[in-house]
């Protein structure tokens, strides 16, 4: 699948936050659509953020990008996602002191959901949109809600991240360059509780859990470096990177989500980008995850569309730690439904 030369429209809320400007000027480079796809860029920000979009807006400008075609900048969310074919949503509401995490998905139903209904309303018929903005998978699960017009399946979350984290572990492990290893996952919420498996991951062809027992001395010391240390490095790096950066993850995380959106247009790939990878999806039931919610599988993009890879084989140890991020991810549902956010 790609796109004709008519400018793409991509949406971005929260763009005058820190991951926005992080994302405009790559989207605008053509990083995320191709060398030869014109873009244009609509900046949403709630009203205290337009300066700070304004401004990113000003230096697009200035960056003289061959392929914009256009930058507006709105706080109307109809106006924002009229004619949308990309929406990036990362605008969010962080959790604030003495906020309940009940509180949390409330304030943010009420920009997720507002937003489905103006995608719903407005845009185009291809639109894919992708939520950033946490809690990431519960946000989208809202919007896609709000959105009955739109296919469910055009609703993700990002979770390549996650994904891309646990490429740069297995690479320092293995000490191995990123690029020649494959298929690793990330199952569930984009939360503490994902689970990054390695079992059908390959490096240069050889499988991942063969090469980490001999790097460990044996099954056992693979595993224990699996359970005690790649694991828990790779779900909870956001708050790791928050400790030691003083701010969670922007450049990584507008990375990720470049990634994302470019191998689900199958706007060419980079090295390492074969195999699959791992997308926050609406599950159509495979590998036992209820249907619809939204969670992370092994996807690969066949013209232009997301697919769950199927028919992998799960063991005991895979089965219970997706089990876990299956049941976080339904008691977020459960949470939003109850207060009516559903
Ligand atoms: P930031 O605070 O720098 O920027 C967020 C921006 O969103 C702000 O400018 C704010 O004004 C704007 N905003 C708030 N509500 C809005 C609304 N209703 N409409 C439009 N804009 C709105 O934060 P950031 O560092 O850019 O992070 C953004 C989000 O991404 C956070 O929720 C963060 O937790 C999340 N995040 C997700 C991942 C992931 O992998 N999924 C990784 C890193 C960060
Ligand atoms: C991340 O994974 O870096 C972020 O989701 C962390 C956060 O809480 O913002």
């Amino acid at each position: 699948m790609a796109y004709s030369q008519n400018p793409v429209t991509v949406t971005i809320t929260g763009a005058g936050g820190q991951i926005g400007y992080a994302l405009l000027f790559r989207i605008a480079s053509g990083q995320m659509l191709g060398a030869d796809v014109p873009v244009r860029l609509r900046l949403l920000e709630i009203p205290q953020g337009v300066k700070a979009a304004e401004g990113a807006a000003l230096e697009l400008q200035d960056a003289a990008f061959p392929l914009l075609h256009g930058v507006d900048v709105t706080d109307d969310a109809t106006a924002a996602f009229d004619g949308v074919n990309i929406a990036m949503l990362v605008g969010a509401r962080p959790r604030g002191p003495g906020m309940e995490r009940a509180d949390l998905l409330a304030a943010n139903g009420g920009i997720f959901g507002p937003q489905g209904a103006a995608i719903n309303a407005g845009a185009a018929d291809d639109v894919r949109v992708v939520v950033v903005g946490n809690p990431a998978n519960t946000n989208a699960l809202i919007a896609s809600a709000h959105a009955p017009d739109v296919p469910a399946a055009r609703f993700t979350a990002l979770t390549r991240l996650d994904h891309n984290r646990a490429l740069g572990q297995l690479s320092a492990a293995l000490d191995a360059p990123v690029g020649g290893i494959r298929n690793v996952t990330i199952w569930g919420n984009h939360s503490a509780t994902q689970y990054p498996d390695v079992s059908h991951a390959t490096l240069d062809g050889r499988a991942v859990p063969t090469l980490l027992a001999e790097r460990f001395g044996g099954a056992d010391g693979a595993a224990h470096w699996l359970s005690e240390q790649f694991i828990p490095r790779v779900a909870k790096r956001g708050a790791e990177i928050i400790e030691v950066r003083g701010s969670s993850s922007v450049a990584s995380a507008a990375s990720a989500a470049i990634d994302h959106v470019r191998d689900w247009v199958g706007a060419g790939s980079q090295p390492g980008d074969a195999g699959w990878t791992s997308v926050a999806l609406p599950s159509d039931g495979s590998y036992g995850v209820p249907e619809g919610l939204i969670s992370s599988f092994p996807v690969e993009s066949v013209d232009g569309q997301l697919r769950i890879v199927q028919g992998l084989s799960i063991d005991e140890f895979s089965r219970a730690r997706i089990d876990a991020s299956v049941a976080e991810l339904v008691s977020e549902r459960d949470a939003v439904r109850a207060l009516g956010l559903l």
